[in-house]
């Protein structure tokens, strides 16, 4: 099937919902606040600093979405806030067409690093081997920064290392 990589329209709405609302790793906190982050960009209310792209089917209906922006007062580092894919669509390299498509746009851009943070539980486990197997290595951890127990796993991809 043919995926085609595009940015978020207002279209999309009601799909990247039910992405969002599917993901059985977001809690409801998360979600809400997802979904809310893509109310703004859709409405253009954060102006650029978090921008929605998607991998869509051949009907144009997005299978799986990442969300990142210009990290503030970092010299050229990009953030990742979310990538999430529809749940039948995850394993078959949706989520690393999106990194690599997001890869090519910020190495453009002149970018010179990309972070992304996740949970050290172990629903997050798949997620982890995600970023290790499309290239990021991780920086650092905090203890017990989500809660008791939950740490936080920041993981690093410098653009030098990207593939060309
Ligand atoms: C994490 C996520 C974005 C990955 O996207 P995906 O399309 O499912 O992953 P891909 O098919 O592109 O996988 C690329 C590589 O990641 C690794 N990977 C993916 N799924 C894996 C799994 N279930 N177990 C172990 N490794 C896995 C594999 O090494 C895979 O490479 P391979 O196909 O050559 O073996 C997706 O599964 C997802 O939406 N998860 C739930 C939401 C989430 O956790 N989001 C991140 C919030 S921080």
């Amino acid at each position: 099937m043919e995926i085609r990589i595009r940015e978020v329209a207002h279209k999309d709405k009601e799909t990247i919902e039910s992405i969002i609302r599917s993901n059985e790793n977001f809690t409801d906190e998360e979600k809400y606040c997802a979904a809310e982050l893509l109310d703004f960009y859709l409405r253009d209310i954060t102006k650029g600093e978090y921008i929605f792209v998607c991998a869509a089917d051949e009907a144009d209906k997005p299978l799986g979405y990442i969300c990142y922006g210009k990290t503030p007062f970092a010299d050229n580092v990009y953030d990742i806030y979310w990538i999430a894919i529809e749940p039948a669509w995850q394993g078959k390299r949706i989520g690393q067409m999106l990194i690599k498509y997001l890869e090519g746009i910020l190495k453009k851009n002149g970018a010179r690093m990309i972070v992304v943070e996740t949970s050290a539980q172990s629903k997050y486990n798949k997620t982890r081997s995600f970023y290790e197997k499309v290239g990021f290595r991780e920086a650092s951890r905090v203890k017990d920064f989500y809660r008791v127990g939950d740490d936080k796993v920041i993981y690093v991809k410098e653009i030098g290392e990207l593939e060309n």
